[in-house]
């Protein structure tokens, strides 16, 4: 890849942007005229997708730069529709790549699926039996979806959990059955789905009690990721601000995300901000991606912070992001949606763990922006700058209307609706 295509790729319009795209070695020519045409879903696709189709609901799907990641670079689409996001991820990226980049590591890619027998008559024989069958209850689950098995996958250990509180009336007990499984490059919810079922009657047989249900776990404890940066101070500079004050002020927005889940959830929103977008650029699941997310941040017991920053000994800024991401890079849309495949194309990611690794960069990347701009300049003087041209879109705009109604509501002293439709009626006239 050519970066030096891509210099001040912002100021192109949307085909200057796709031919550096081409030009930068990014692009096939083939992604490239797709591309251009815009990835359309097609309607037969669109129908046997869900039930009830009506149609098909768009967004803009564009692409944050400067991403180097374990010395690699990376252009990273995102489906997303909030002004900022795309220019907030770019610019962080860019500092973290003047600092050498992200360093991104990844767990192995262990998925959970789950068994709960409700009230086993004797709990503590009814556990030791599920320990001491580990090895049949695992073959019983690969039996029941071998072609995993067959690629290297699998269910590979089995956990066996018991869960006795009084804190709803009338609490059944239960003993959980986790199953460890390899789902390989697959997000696997029905490989797991038809292992937790399948081994069900025998479990049933065995303990004598009966299963509530057998379900994957969208907590996806044993696959995750992280990602880390390392910025100098003389990087941080914004403003009246100096690099050692604003690594300090970024190190203050940490904690009190850390300590208080009202800033907290608002701080892991701005994660998740980027984390979405590449997520449904990607096509997978960002409903259990995102659920798995937030119980993550709880795991203390409080919901905090999901990233940390702090001070290196020499006087470097230090974030880290660790997240569940059960990604997976086939099966199910992914494979055969238009833009999920030029996700693909454009990322050049050669498995899913790599593509855990882009996400995770993503997420701390976005983070970094927000708190930046929230301890120094504020978060509105880049957001309005951007959401002008969402305002005169939404006011009526079109075409070379927009840049203009977008800069008279920049200079503006009250940018809002009413004054974009004011603006507008009088340059119409
Ligand atoms: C807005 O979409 C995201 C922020 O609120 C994140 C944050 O507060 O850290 C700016």
């Amino acid at each position: 890849m050519d970066y030096s295509y891509l210099n001040r790729f912002y100021t192109k319009n949307r085909i200057e942007r796709i031919q550096a795209l081409l030009d930068a070695d990014v692009l096939t020519a083939d992604k490239k005229s797709q591309l251009e045409l815009g990835m359309h879903l097609s309607k037969d696709a669109a129908n046997n997708m869900i039930e009830n189709q009506l149609a098909t609901y768009e967004l803009p799907y564009g692409a944050a730069l400067n991403f180097l990641i374990n010395g690699k670079d990376y252009v990273v689409p995102m489906a997303i529709e909030e002004p900022s996001v795309i220019a907030a991820a770019s610019s962080a990226a860019k500092t973290i790549k003047q600092a050498g980049g992200f360093t991104a590591t990844t767990t192995d890619r262990i998925m959970i699926g789950q068994v709960a027998l409700k009230n086993p008559p004797h709990a503590a024989e009814t556990l030791q039996l599920l320990t001491d069958k580990e090895a049949e209850i695992i073959q019983t689950a690969n039996q029941a979806h071998p072609s995993i098995v067959k690629r290297g996958g699998g269910a590979v250990k089995l956990e066996v959990r018991h869960i006795k509180t009084d804190e709803l009336e009338n609490t059944p007990e239960f003993i959980v059955l986790h199953l460890h499984i390899k789902t390989l490059e697959a997000m696997g919810a029905n490989i797991i789905n038809t292992m937790m079922e399948g081994i069900i009657p025998y479990v049933e047989e065995l303990t004598q009690s009966k299963a509530l249900m057998g379900i994957l776990s969208n907590y996806a404890t044993e696959c995750l990721a992280t990602a880390t940066c390392r910025i100098p101070v003389e990087h941080l500079q914004k403003g009246a601000f100096s690099g050692e004050e604003v690594r300090d002020r970024i190190i203050d927005a940490y904690q009190f995300a850390y300590v208080d889940p009202y800033r907290a959830v608002t701080h892991n929103k701005g994660i998740m901000n980027g984390i979405d977008g590449i997520i449904i650029a990607s096509g997978n699941d960002w409903r259990a991606i995102s659920a798995g997310i937030h119980a993550y941040a709880s795991k203390s017991g409080q919901y905090r912070s999901l990233s940390q920053w702090k001070k290196a000994e020499n006087g470097d800024l230090l974030g880290s992001l660790t997240l569940p991401l059960p990604i997976g890079t086939v099966g199910g849309s992914i494979s055969f949606h238009p833009a999920a495949k030029m996700t693909k194309a454009i990322l050049h990611y050669e498995n899913a763990a790599e593509l855990e690794s882009i996400i995770v960069s993503v997420g701390l990347a976005q983070n970094l922006a927000a708190i930046k701009a929230l301890v120094t300049e504020g978060i509105q003087k880049g957001h309005m700058g951007l959401q002008s041209r969402s305002l005169a879109i939404s006011a009526g705009a079109k075409s070379e209307e927009i840049d203009w109604l977008s800069r008279k509501l920049k200079q503006a002293e009250n940018m809002n609706l009413a004054t974009a439709e004011k603006l507008l009626e009088e340059y119409r006239q």
